[in-house]
């Protein structure tokens, strides 16, 4: 049995100027794990996403990816694919010629390129499809395309910022039921920033609970809610949303009981 984590972070450290974004941060990810990183605004997920995806240099720290040390790798020698809030896919580009990007960069002949990409593209339920522009694709089409892109270069590991935060809440759930779906489907390892907490308990294995650059707590999302009277933090940060958002919880921890008012 193989059980080197997909992702291993150790002492990770990061400032800007004299401020402390990232605080020694040190966890691991499994494979076909579905993570959160789950914080209020400004305190560091996307300068984490943007340092595991390369884009950033930390001060200090290692990043293993399989194994491999990667802190100095460049982030398209990775093999992980990010999403962004606002530009998973090149606007200008049809989504063919998205999904093939990655592949013409590698150099790959034309043939060889549309021997993966049409394939992938039946499998996320896109063919008819690859001639629309981005802007011509619903939310819940972008999401797929931004996954066969991961799944053409063979990726083992999708990021993803606040990929649902523009929507609206009942696109929302259906967009990460999909997506969850889609993850276990594929077996692609996810990290996904937000600051919702119940997209975060909703669709992950594990949560990174983060407070001003350094790690809260990192557990499954029954853990967190039952230990909230561990930490102040943990416990203002998740129970005030509980009393709005106690459907979510009950469906979390069983489904089981029927809705009151
Ligand atoms: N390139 C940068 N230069 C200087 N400060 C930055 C930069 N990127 C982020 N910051 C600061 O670092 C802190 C964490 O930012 P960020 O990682 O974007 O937080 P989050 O994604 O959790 O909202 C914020 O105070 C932000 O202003
Ligand atoms: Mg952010």
């Amino acid at each position: 049995m193989n059980n080197t984590p997909l992702l291993k972070i150790e002492h990770l450290d990061k400032h800007f100027g004299r401020q402390h974004v990232l605080n020694d941060l040190t966890f691991s990810i499994d494979k076909g794990e579905f993570v959160s990183i789950l914080g209020p605004s400004g305190c560091g997920k996307t300068t984490l996403l943007r340092v595991i995806m390369g884009l950033e240099p930390p001060d200090s720290g290692t990043i293993v990816h399989n194994g491999q040390d990667i802190t100095h790798l460049k982030p398209n020698k990775r093999g992980f694919s990010i999403v962004f809030q606002d530009y998973a896919l090149f606007p200008h580009l049809n989504l063919y010629d998205n999904i093939a990007y990655g592949l013409k960069l590698q150099k790959l002949s034309h043939d060889e390129i549309k021997k993966r990409v049409m394939p992938t593209l039946e499998l996320l339920r896109l063919k008819e499809a690859v001639k629309k522009l981005p802007s011509q694709l619903s939310g819940g089409m972008q999401q797929r395309a931004a996954i066969a892109r991961s799944l053409v270069l063979g990726n083992d590991l999708l990021l993803l910022d606040e990929p649902f935060s523009a929507l609206d809440a009942v696109v929302k759930v259906d967009l990460g039921d999909e997506l969850k779906e889609l993850q276990r489907r594929f077996g692609i390892t996810m990290i996904m920033v937000t600051h919702d907490q119940e997209e975060a308990f909703s669709l992950s294995d594990r949560v990174i609970v983060m407070q001003k650059g350094h790690i809260a707590a990192f557990d499954t999302p029954e853990e967190l809610y039952l230990n909230r009277s561990g930490d102040e933090f943990i416990k203002s940060f998740i129970t005030d949303q509980i009393n709005k958002r106690a459907r979510y919880v009950r469906k979390l921890i069983g489904g089981a009981g029927h809705e009151e008012d």
